[in-house]
């Protein structure tokens, strides 16, 4: 019997190499971003492997949007198995520099549009006594990181989400899971949004992740890929990726070390 994976985010970066993995595996695929040709680019890509794939354009922070995703998901590839939130924006800069809308826009993308699927899909789950939901946070959502407030903030919130929902849906036959990205040398960049005391500091921001994205240490979207597969396969409730899972280790251990040189880096 063939399965259904609905993934958020499905057209560049950790979400396009998810959805490729997925079909690989021989899984049917519903694919959502805000820009539809990408996502139809991967849906034909999908079709290639001999899978189906349905794209649906949709902003995640959209409550109505994701309903009709749902419905048009359901509709054309049946109920869905797995769903999977990993679309999210970046946010950097001081706090004092993010204005409302900027706090609007990262919560509703990394926060709301989770809590949309969720909602719109739980039902359903619940009905089969079965489902599988896997969030993709962030080494964000474990450990502070400053001048990322807004960001930390949406991913903290993911991460309490998931751990709540695991607990109230395992006993019904659903299992919820976490994968925890370190730096993922994606697309990020063409949608982060940097912030600072005027432009030549955001611009200068934007530069220093430019080229911490060439280091050898960061990511590769399909690493991200392969422990999101691997989380669904063997119904693991939380993976780190990368040397992320270095980092939040130490900040488990040493939590007053590690921040102290968090603090630090940024002039603290
Ligand atoms: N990159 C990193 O260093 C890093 C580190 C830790 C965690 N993560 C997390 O890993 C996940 C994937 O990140 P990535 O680096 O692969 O990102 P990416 O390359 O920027 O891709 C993001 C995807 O999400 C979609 N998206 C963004 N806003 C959306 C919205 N409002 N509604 C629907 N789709 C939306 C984008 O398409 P459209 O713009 O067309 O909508 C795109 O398909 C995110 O949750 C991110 O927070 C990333």
């Amino acid at each position: 019997m063939t399965h259904h994976v609905l993934i958020t985010g499905a057209s560049q970066g950790a979400g396009k190499a998810t959805a490729l993995r997925f079909a690989r595996e021989g899984w049917d695929v519903t694919l959502a971003a805000r820009e539809g040709d990408r996502l139809t680019a991967v849906a034909q890509q999908i079709r290639a492997l001999g899978r189906q794939a349905v794209a649906v354009p949709t902003d995640i922070g959209s409550e109505t949007q994701v309903t009709a995703l749902v419905e048009e998901s359901v509709q054309v590839l049946g109920e869905v198995d797995v769903l999977i939130n990993n679309a999210g924006i970046c946010l950097t800069g001081p706090t004092v520099n993010t204005s409302l809308e900027d706090w609007k826009r990262i919560l509703d993308t990394n926060l709301w549009g989770c809590i949309y699927t969720t909602h719109a899909l739980l039902p359903a789950m619940l009905r089969r006594g079965k489902g599988q939901i896997i969030n993709v946070g962030s080494f964000g959502g474990k450990m502070p990181l400053p001048e990322m407030t807004a960001y930390c903030t949406s991913k903290y919130a993911l991460t309490g989400l998931t751990e709540s929902l695991r607990l109230e849906l395992a006993p019904k036959g659903i299992h919820v899971g976490i994968v925890h990205p370190g730096v993922i040398n994606s697309d990020f960049l063409e949608r982060a949004q940097f912030r600072g005391k005027d432009d030549t500091d955001a611009n200068q921001r934007q530069r220093q992740m430019a080229e911490t994205l060439k280091a050898g240490w960061v990511s590769q979207p399909e690493d991200i890929a392969n422990a999101v597969w691997k989380a669904v396969e063997q119904r693991q409730a939380e993976v780190v990726v990368g040397p992320a899972a270095i980092a939040t280790e130490l900040n488990r251990l040493f939590p007053q070390l590690t921040q102290w040189a968090l603090a630090k880096g940024v002039g603290g």
